[in-house]
């Protein structure tokens, strides 16, 4: 995503993001949000910061599991109006950044978290080695981003084929070992994301000397499955990555 223009500040996109974000049955809500929300650590009186904030929930969560303050940035002024109207408080300060400019905030952090957002930074390792910088000794980096499985094909349209009576069966998907942009449609014409693979990931935390402690790739339980039939999708092929790392 460009440095000067964010696609959530694009109006059709946003007011579409919105209406799935905020909509029954979406795939935060049941998949991504009760996984990596178990891997927080204690945040009471812990200093946090959230890397593409969006409109404030977590942040105003944060506070409400006890964080001290929550410093949470975003590139869209429209995430950003929608955080201080609907989630604004004294302990949370949000600013319109880049998160490739970490290095000019003041302070450490006891955790840094992003939800779904780094999949739209070409330099990962340049990101993660600020974020280690940030990150006060004994500290934590939790993070969400789309499954490099479903960010691999090089037109974002990898294919779920399914059975006659319409079960899921498996998945189809290419240039998984090409590392990059992708250019897609959803929502929207031209949305830039950046494909890794698993490895380019994983050693890209290792090699800042961060320590691994937690790799998840969430699927939903019988429960949801039988509620949202096509939740079943996730079972063959994982939407989100989660990763837990420490700066022991
Ligand atoms: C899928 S939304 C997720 C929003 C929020 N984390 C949530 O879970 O509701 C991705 C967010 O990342 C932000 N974003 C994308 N690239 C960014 C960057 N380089 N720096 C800061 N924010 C960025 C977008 O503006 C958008 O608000």
């Amino acid at each position: 995503m460009s440095k000067e223009k964010s696609i959530y500040d694009n109006e059709k996109f946003f007011n579409s993001y919105m209406e799935i974000r905020e909509g029954e049955n979406n795939h935060n809500d049941l998949i991504e949000q009760p996984t990596i929300k178990r891997l927080l650590p204690d945040l009471k009186g812990k200093t946090v910061l959230e890397l593409g904030c969006g409109y404030g929930e977590n942040a105003i969560d944060f506070i409400n599991r006890g964080a001290k303050r929550v410093t949470a940035i975003d590139l869209s002024s429209r995430m950003l109006n929608l955080a201080k109207q609907k989630n604004s408080h004294p302990c949370v300060d949000y600013y319109k950044m880049d998160m490739a400019e970490i290095d000019k905030l003041n302070g450490k952090f006891d955790l840094v978290y992003s939800s779904l957002a780094f999949h739209y930074v070409e330099d990962f390792k340049g990101l993660i080695k600020k974020i280690s910088q940030k990150l006060k000794k004994g500290g934590t980096l939790l993070f969400s981003q789309e499954h490099p499985l479903t960010t691999a094909t090089i037109d974002g349209k990898g294919i779920f084929n399914k059975s006659e009576s319409g079960e899921y069966l498996s998945y189809t998907f290419s240039n998984y070992n090409q590392s990059g942009k992708r250019i897609v449609h959803w929502l929207v014409d031209g949305l830039i994301k950046y494909h890794r693979n698993f490895s380019e990931i994983i050693n890209g935390i290792i090699d800042t000397g961060l320590t691994v402690t937690k790799v998840l790739e969430p699927c939903p339980g019988d429960e949801t499955v039988a509620s949202v039939p096509r939740m079943a999708k996730e079972r063959i092929k994982p939407s989100f990555l989660i990763i837990k790392a420490e700066k022991k």
